[in-house]
This record gives C-alpha cells, structure tokens and sequence, in this order.
C-alpha cells in the first residue's frame, strides 16, 4: 500500500543543517547557534555572511578581508553590463535577475568547479554580483549609465551608492544592512530547497542560486513583499482598513500578504524586529501612514478568530515592505532585495549539500488511469 502524499512536504524532514534553527512553535530563529536578535543588533550583513559560511564569527581581520574582497568581486563583467543594458526595460527584476545570473556563470572562471574552494569563492562572487546587478538595472531602466561598486563599501552601503551615485545614506545603509542580516538564511525554505535539489544532481552553484532566485520570486514566498507594500498603497489610508478587512478578507477571498507562515505558529521573531524598525523610520521620515496602516491592518487580523484559530501572525515581508518603502526602493526591487540577502544562506546550503551528498529525488503516487488501449491518432 502507497504512503499517502504529504501535500506541500510539510514537516518532512529533508536533511541535517548547521546553518540555522527555525522554532515555529516558540517563534525563534538562530543562525549557527546565535539569536536573531542577537545578530540584528551587533552584527553587519558580511559580519553574518562569514558566519553562514564558516560556522564561526571572523575576528576583524577576516571581517575586513571579507567586506573587501565581496566589494571587489562586485564588479560586474563587461559583457554581462552589454546584456543588462539589451533587456526590456518593463521586465519584472525578479525575471531579470534570474537571467542575470544564469549568464554571470558563462564569464565565471570558477563555473564548473565544485571543490569547496571555488564554491566558497562563488559564493563571495555572486553576493557581489547580485547586489551590482540589482543596482545596476534600475539605473538601466531609468535611462542611467551603471555605477561600478567601490572597494571601500560595506554590500548595503555600496547598494545605496550603485542606486544613486551619492553618498550612502546612513540611515537608508543601516536599513538595509539589518534587512540583509535578518534575511540571510532561514532553514529550509522553498528556494532552499531547490538550491539544494539542483545541486543535488551534481550540477554547479550558479544553477543552485538560480533555482533558488525562480523560487523566491512566487508571491507564496519572497514575492510577498512586495505584494504586502501594493496591499497597503491599495489602502491608501489608515481609515481605510476596517472597510478594506472586511470587504477584501471577511467576505472576499482574498489573503492578507506578509501574514501566515508554513513553520511559525507564533510571531517570526523578524517580524518583531522589522516592526521596531519600521516604526522608528516612519517617525524619523515624518511619514508614519504606510506604518499605521500596516499596524492597523495587523492588529485587526490579530483580534479576528479566523486568523487567532489558524495561528497567523505577520511574517518577515509585512513590515520589511514598510522599511524597505520608507527609504525610498521602488517596490518591484523589495524581491531582489532578498535575493540579495538569501544567496548567502542559499551558498551555504550549497557547501552543506556537496559536503555530504546524494541526489534528492522524492516519490510520486500514481493515481492515473491503467490498461488503455492505444488509438490510431486518426481514429481520434
Ligand atoms: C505563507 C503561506 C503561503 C503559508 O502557507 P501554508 O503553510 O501552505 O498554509 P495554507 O495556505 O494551507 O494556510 C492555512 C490556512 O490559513 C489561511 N491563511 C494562510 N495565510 C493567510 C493569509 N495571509 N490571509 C488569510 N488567510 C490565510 C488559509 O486560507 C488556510 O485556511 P484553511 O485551513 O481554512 O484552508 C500563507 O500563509 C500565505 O499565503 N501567506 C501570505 C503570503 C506571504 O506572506 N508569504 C510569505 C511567507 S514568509
């Protein structure tokens, strides 16, 4: 008799990880054995980068080596800027990115190596890469020359830089820099997975981070983001949110982006952070609307017995989307924004899988039909 399917793989247990401990009952994340909190309070993104990487924390100088060598290896080839520069400029910039970096293995001098060695240097290359390329295609299509990276930049601060060309802005690059750090990594996501799954068969990790950045890029995961952030300008005004609740969600079909979380059953401890920062930014800005109305929408949800029942709390993209607009990124760049992040955790998944490898290949019930009888296409 065939096991039954377990509809969307929930609670099967795929592999063993260092990388990180996903508590969905406790609503707790650790990364290598260190609190999220812990890391969104003292550590840089590439301070998290070498931790994901090594499993331990880099003294400074391998932190400064780190920083350094990611804001070289940003550099973009020339040819990858030509190909950039020849996409439509309307395309979406998860498809983009996608694309992107598919071709950044053709001029990879590391491409087909698997060693440890290589993917550790792939690894340092494509969060570079990823960062410039996200940078570089906004300018691309809004009619601007591509900046290159600077060598004297942490990742965010030379995100903000490649954007605008000024400057990093402090607050805007502190933003950004606990945004990457909470979203670096987090257990065995979709786009975890199927990182993982590509690799699996022996293929190289720019395929892994391909698969990983198609998966991201689904509403059901990185994608809500951005669809959190339309739902609220849909609001338009905090008054709006009672009315909007009960049109939209009590009596329509719709669901509350940036809300419900396959593992966490109690609020993602990121959630709780993003929210404090959210707030903060919204005060410092003087536009506090987009938070209020997050704010207003959220403890509605938390007061109504289908969402109490269901366990569904906001999750890492429903205050981030408020983050992330506050300092001004056009909102179709919050998902590559996290691809940003979570190459770092997808490469460390990467180095996990070739360290201790075997093709990952489920099973399938077969519930179609049996014993048909062949027809002649013409008698069809
Ligand atoms: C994240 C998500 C895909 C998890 O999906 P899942 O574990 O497969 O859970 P399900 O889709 O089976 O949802 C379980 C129940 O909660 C409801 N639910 C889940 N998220 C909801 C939301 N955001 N708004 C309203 N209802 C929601 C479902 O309708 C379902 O109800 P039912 O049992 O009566 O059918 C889901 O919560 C979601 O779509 N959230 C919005 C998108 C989002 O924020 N994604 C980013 C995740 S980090």
């Amino acid at each position: 008799m065939a096991e039954v399917a377990k509809k969307g793989l929930e609670g099967i247990v795929v592999a063993e990880s260092k990388t990180s401990l996903v508590n969905g009952s406790e609503g707790k994340l650790v990364y290598e054995g260190y609190p999220i909190e812990t890391l969104a309070e003292n550590a840089s993104f590439e301070e998290v980068a070498f931790l994901l990487w090594n499993e331990r924390l880099p003294n400074k100088a391998e932190l400064e080596n780190l920083r350094s060598t990611i804001a070289t290896e940003a550099t973009l080839p020339a040819e990858l800027i030509a190909q950039l520069k020849s996409y439509p400029v309307k395309a979406d910039p998860m498809a983009m990115l996608r694309t992107a970096v598919s071709a950044s293995a053709m001029y990879d001098k590391d491409s087909e190596d698997n060693s440890v060695e290589a993917n550790r240097r792939k690894a340092i290359r494509l969060t570079g890469q990823i960062t410039t390329i996200c940078a570089a295609w906004d300018r691309i299509r809004n009619g601007k020359e591509p900046i290159a990276p600077r060598k004297d930049l942490t990742l965010a601060q030379n995100f903000i830089y490649m954007l605008s060309g000024d400057e990093p802005d402090a607050t805007a690059s502190e933003a950004i820099d606990v945004y990457l750090v909470l979203l670096a990594e987090h257990g065995m996501n979709a786009s975890t997975f199927a990182s993982r799954v590509t690799v699996a068969t022996g293929s190289d990790m720019h395929s892994g981070i391909v698969s990983g950045i198609g998966t991201l890029k689904g509403p059901s995961h990185g994608g809500a983001n951005a669809e959190a952030m339309n739902m609220f300008l849909e609001i338009a005004e905090p008054e709006n949110v009672e009315p909007w609740f009960k049109k939209n969600i009590k009596e329509g079909d719709r669901r509350i982006m940036g809300i419900g979380h396959r593992i966490y059953k109690a609020l993602d401890p990121r959630a709780a952070i993003l929210e404090e920062k959210a707030k903060a930014l919204a005060e410092s800005s003087g536009n506090e609307k987009w938070f209020q109305i997050a704010k207003k929408l959220a403890d509605a949800a938390r007061a109504d017995s289908y969402f109490i029942e269901r366990k569904l709390f906001p999750n890492v993209d429903y205050y981030s989307a408020i983050v992330l607009y506050t300092i001004h990124l056009d909102v179709d760049m919050f998902t590559p924004l996290f691809a940003m992040a979570r190459v770092v955790g997808w490469s460390a998944h990467i180095i996990e899988q070739f360290a201790n490898n075997r093709l990952i290949r489920p099973d399938v019930n077969y519930v179609g039909p049996m014993g048909l009888q062949w027809t002649p296409v013409d008698q069809r």
